[in-house]
């Protein structure tokens, strides 16, 4: 599906603005601060749901009471947004739905500058990435990361509380060890996927023999949801000194490797910025491969951070796809 138009009212800076796009590509040009990302969080918040920074309390513009965003798309289907500072809905084909139903999100490939840092950021932000991504990958991926996420603050709120026993958190345990086993099922499957062609694209854009590969760091491979359960019922007494859950997939690190070496550190700042780009082309490629939709690409301000042979690389591979980008300059 290609996007046609995008309509924003009272969104950030927003009063009014509409986009028009082309199926190929779109440029959204102007000043740093003039609303450029914004509009690809519009464009994010109708396709997948919700904004990929904010909440909707924060997109609101200021002084007003209501915003809405409109995405029409080249079937002629239009789908539309409302928040009024309480609420939100979508308006899909005249239904209103409180979330944006599974079946109307549309694939997207979000490129954004901080991006490019991955490699050296923390591994919370790793694993943020990579559950966004995961998520398109397979909806159940969601929801089993929504129930654990749940499970873990719920268990995490008990073990501050007083005089608390092995058996109060049980319920939480089981829970834990369910949808942990499936998340890191799904991580492993999804790291292997992503290796298969890691190397082979690396090498396409830096142009060498180098060899690259993505590791899943767990404490939960090869676990069962017996053991699972067991070692949080081992851990519980150090877990309620502490005041929060130690074992688990919301510890897993996604760690990158170039020739064999850990890229955090060891990797020119070139070098990751390839690993980067080369993960990106492999995630649009499994999108599509997995859902059958060719992902929207969405490349906020990422051409001015990259040098004139990694764009080109940037342009060809997402030939297929519909990319709108945003920039300071003429690109
Ligand atoms: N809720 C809001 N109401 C009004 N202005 C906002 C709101 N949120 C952000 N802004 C402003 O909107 C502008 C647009 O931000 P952004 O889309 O990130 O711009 P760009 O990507 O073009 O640099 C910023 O100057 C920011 O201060
Ligand atoms: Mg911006």
């Amino acid at each position: 599906m290609i996007i046609k138009s995008v309509k924003l009212v009272n969104f950030r800076n927003h009063s009014e603005y509409n986009l028009e796009c082309t199926d190929e590509t779109s440029l959204i040009l102007g000043e740093n601060g003039c609303g450029k990302t914004s509009v690809l969080e519009a464009i994010y918040i109708l396709t997948q749901g919700k904004s990929f920074r904010a909440v909707d309390a924060e997109i609101l513009k200021r002084g007003e009471d209501f915003y809405r965003v409109e995405i029409e798309f080249n079937n002629g289907e239009k789908n539309v947004v409302t928040y009024d500072g309480k609420e939100k809905n979508f308006v899909i084909i005249d239904k209103k739905f409180k979330r944006l139903p599974k079946k109307n999100r549309y694939p997207v490939v979000l490129f954004l500058p901080s991006d490019l840092n991955l490699i050296s950021s923390s591994p919370s932000r790793r694993r943020d990435y990579f559950d966004l991504v995961f998520g398109q990958f397979d909806g159940r991926y969601n929801d089993a990361l929504l129930k654990y996420n749940k499970a873990l603050k719920q268990r995490n709120e008990l073990l501050k509380s007083e005089n608390l026993r092995p058996g109060d958190v049980f319920s939480w345990n089981m829970l834990l060890a369910r949808y942990g086993c499936e998340i890191a099922k799904f991580r492993l499957e999804f790291v292997d996927e992503i290796n298969k062609k890691l190397t082979e694209v690396y090498r396409s854009i830096a142009e060498n023999d180098d060899k690259v590969e993505l590791l899943l760091e767990t404490q939960v491979e090869g676990v069962t949801e017996a053991q699972y359960l067991k070692q949080l019922e081992a851990e519980f007494t150090r877990d309620s000194y502490l005041g929060h859950t130690g074992f688990g997939v919301h510890r897993d690190d996604f760690v990158f490797y170039l020739n064999d070496k850990v890229a955090e550190g060891s990797a020119s700042r070139g070098e990751m910025r390839s690993i980067i780009l080369a993960l990106k082309f492999i995630e649009a490629d499994l999108v599509y491969q997995k859902t059958g939709l060719k992902p929207v690409v969405l490349l906020d301000d990422v051409f001015s951070e990259l040098d004139a042979s990694r764009r080109k690389c940037l342009v060809q591979n997402f030939k297929g796809n519909q990319v709108i980008i945003t920039s300071v300059e003429k690109v």
